[in-house]
């Protein structure tokens, strides 16, 4: 895995989020890590001089959130598509009812301060800037709520700054790019 920059880099991020899907994972070599897959999510600007983020929504129940919420960061990576079967089941089953990391084989990297998979195609490593979690009244239209909130699971959302990024290949990066060494 190389580094490379964020303005390298050459993907639609509606696709990337709601296709491929994403493991967000945090936690450390010490007391331990946890991962889920997501696909609701957003890249872009913000804060800083126009810094690199991530926006990532995490619903209230997840085991995950007990990480993220204790770190300083978490990761996001992107997988090969030969690891939908082992996203699927990351993104159904919870951490606090099976080891599920060991079942999919999957290897954790400690590094960078959190914790990433060495499998990954792409590895975006974000600092916690911002959380904030959803409420009922701050909906403007309630379209999300019926559709999404039946139970009042609301999703806490996270702004983290993109501080490094592997990637394996040039595959996202812009054509002419190469991964900084
Ligand atoms: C394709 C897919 C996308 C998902 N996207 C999200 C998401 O953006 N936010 C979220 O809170 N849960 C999302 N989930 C659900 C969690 O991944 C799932 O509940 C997971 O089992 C939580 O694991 P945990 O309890 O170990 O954290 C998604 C699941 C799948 C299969």
């Amino acid at each position: 895995m190389k580094e490379v920059n964020y303005k390298d880099l050459r993907f639609n991020p509606f696709t990337l989020f709601g296709n491929e899907w994403m493991l967000l994972s945090a936690g450390n070599g010490q007391t331990g890590c946890n991962t889920m897959t997501i696909s609701w999510g957003h890249l872009g600007c913000l804060w800083g001089n126009n810094d690199p983020t991530a926006v990532v929504y995490i619903r209230q129940s997840r085991y995950t959130k007990k990480f993220v919420d204790e770190e300083e960061r978490f990761s996001l990576c992107v997988m090969d598509k030969s690891f939908k079967k082992e996203m699927l089941y990351l993104g159904t089953v919870s951490g606090r009812d099976e080891d599920k990391i060991a079942k999919t084989g999957l290897t954790p990297v400690y590094a960078d301060g959190t914790v990433y998979f060495a499998e990954a195609k792409l590895v975006l490593v974000c600092k916690k800037l911002y959380a904030v979690d959803m409420k009922k009244e701050d909906f403007i239209s309630q379209e999300p709520i019926v559709q999404c909130y039946p139970e009042g699971d609301y999703h806490t959302l996270y702004v983290g700054k993109i501080e490094k990024i592997l990637a394996r290949d040039d595959e996202y990066l812009r054509p002419g790019t190469c991964p900084a060494e």
